[in-house]
């Protein structure tokens, strides 16, 4: 009876114990889980090329990278969540959404960067990739050189075609005019800009080379990139028999540049996020990066993939201030409005 009472206590304990070291080990499990560092990139681009990449950083540095993708509404959840960050990283695909993040103080400090150039880069964000805002021109015109400023010009009156004046990457050329000139003479380019359109404002960069190839207008603003997305796509291969890239303002400041960019949004995990920026800024991010969308790398240390190369030659590009640029935009939407620039 007393053995049997012994044994059944020591089977009651052993039974006792092994719970308790389930329960410790499921306990362990769940606090690992906690414990391993995991990064959340917001991000407005796929990560693409770049995923193998990411992978080897995250095995290198014992780190999970949470990609959240979503090309809108973003910068609204940075700046909702602001006080409380549930994202460690944000990855812009224009400057003006880097502002924006900025302005409202959801930005975190980060140091500066030798490996960026100056103008691309503030104490809130830094540059990952630069594209150029190019002119498409009608092959039948056959136009050499261009500048921004040349679509006000008798020449192309009725043979401009736009998508909105509204759009980021116009605002961001617009404020770069004013950068190089002044507001008034913004304001004066914009009406004339304005009565030289061939129609209303409208649809996207593509369309408007479709347009050229059309015959309804000569010239464009639009991307260097879509060069390469529309040699990518059967239909809109053929407008490039009509329709020819230049890079404006050669024999002035150089063509205007935009970018993509990083910020860092959460103040906890600052040291791991800066260390994930600096990886994307490193040479071996930056060529797969960049060639993710036909761009080019922010840092100067590091070649653009070869079609990017050949097409870029040896243009000139802008080094106007993103953040002197960025100080511009509220005027130029407001010149915009005054006149009613899109109807
Ligand atoms: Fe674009």
């Amino acid at each position: 009876m007393f053995r049997s009472l012994i044994k059944k206590i020591e089977s009651t304990n052993l039974i006792v114990i092994s719970k308790f070291f389930i329960v410790l080990g499921l306990f362990s499990l769940i606090f690992n889980a906690l414990n391993a560092e995991t990064l959340k990139v917001y991000s407005e681009r796929q990560p693409f090329l770049i995923e193998p990449l990411i992978k080897a950083y995250e095995k290198a540095n014992d780190i999970e990278v949470e990609w959240i993708f979503s090309k809108k509404g973003l910068v609204q959840k940075v700046i909702i969540e602001k006080d409380r960050p549930i994202g460690d990283i944000f990855l812009s695909s224009d400057i003006a959404r880097l502002i924006q993040i900025s302005n409202a103080g959801a930005s975190i400090e980060i140091p500066k960067s030798n490996l960026i150039p100056d103008h691309l880069q503030s104490k809130d964000w830094v540059a990952l990739t630069q594209r150029a805002r190019i002119i498409y021109v009608a092959k039948h015109k056959n136009i050499k050189s261009i500048n921004y400023e040349d679509f006000v010009k008798d020449e192309f009156k009725g043979k401009v075609c736009m998508r909105s004046g509204f759009h980021p990457y116009n605002i961001s050329l617009f404020a770069s005019l004013m950068e190089n000139n002044n507001e008034a003479w913004l304001k004066d380019f914009l009406i004339k800009l304005k009565s030289n359109l061939a129609r209303k404002p409208q649809g996207n960069d593509r369309d408007q080379v479709k347009a050229i190839a059309a015959g309804v207008c000569d010239v464009a603003y639009a991307n260097h990139y879509y060069y390469f997305k529309m040699l990518d796509n059967e239909d809109q291969k053929k407008w490039l028999e009509k329709a020819e890239p230049i890079f404006p303002n050669q024999s002035k400041k150089g063509s205007h540049i935009n970018i993509s960019g990083i910020t860092l949004i959460n103040e906890k995990t600052k040291k791991q996020s800066l260390h994930f920026l600096n990886f994307l800024i490193s040479e071996d991010a930056q060529r797969i990066y960049a060639s993710d969308n036909y761009e080019f790398p922010a840092n100067p240390a590091v070649k653009p993939v070869e079609n990017v190369a050949a097409l870029l030659g040896d243009s000139k590009f802008e080094t106007n201030s993103l953040i002197k640029i960025a100080a511009n935009r509220e005027a130029v939407v407001s010149i915009l409005n005054e006149i009613n620039f899109d109807e």
